[in-house]
């Protein structure tokens, strides 16, 4: 083999070499980045779709979301009624303590009175934001139903059994529990007329 021929195989080996290099490289990036994206199943999982209409009229359904439960209520026309008249005894009335878990469509005097879209469907995270019990549901006003677990002027709402935290019937937390916030609400939207994704 001459000098200049054996110039020509080292060099073609060198961009062989180089090649194969980058193939696999290449071949290690692609799935590398493709790990760093969330899987079809994740995402789907991530979202829970609810049909609200199955909730009965005065009723309060428990799903879940991401592992957590979720209370979804549909409140009549009398319970809405029983949100009004106690701003006074509410530790966040319109509902502005935590800016980061606010959702851009409360941003109504309305709209962060009942904390939903459609105000009929109450839709929040079933844990006291004291340290995470599932409050009860006491949605029906004064003791008649339920005896001294609630005050005299109870309007309705829930009750936390493991502290005493107490919330009306937009979970906002009443005065003098040791709950620090309202009930969370969730990112939602309605998909149609009475389908909600939620998350
Ligand atoms: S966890 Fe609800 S009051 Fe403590």
């Amino acid at each position: 083999m001459t000098d200049q021929a054996d110039q020509s195989r080292r060099n073609f080996l060198y961009v062989a070499a180089g090649g194969l290099g980058a193939v696999a490289a290449g071949a290690t990036i692609v799935p590398f980045i493709g790990s760093m994206l969330p899987a079809a199943d994740t995402l789907a999982a991530s979202k829970t779709e609810f049909d609200v209409s199955t909730v009965e009229a005065g009723q309060l359904v428990t799903i879940q979301w991401q592992g957590k439960p979720v209370f979804v209520v549909h409140r009549t026309p009398e319970l809405l009624k029983q949100v009004d008249g106690h701003d006074d005894k509410l530790k966040d009335a319109n509902s502005e303590a935590i800016a980061e878990v606010q959702q851009a469509w409360m941003d109504t005097p309305e709209a962060r009175k009942y904390r939903a879209i459609k105000p009929e469907y109450l839709i929040v995270v079933a844990s006291c934001t004291h340290l995470g019990c599932i409050p009860l549901f006491k949605p029906s006003a004064g003791r008649k139903d339920w005896g001294d677990s609630v005050p005299e002027d109870w309007a309705g709402g829930w009750h936390c059994p493991c502290h005493g935290s107490y919330y009306d019937l937009s979970a906002r937390v009443i005065n003098g529990s040791p709950a620090p916030h309202n009930l969370h609400v969730m990112p939602y939207e309605y998909k149609t007329d009475t389908t909600v994704v939620i998350g």
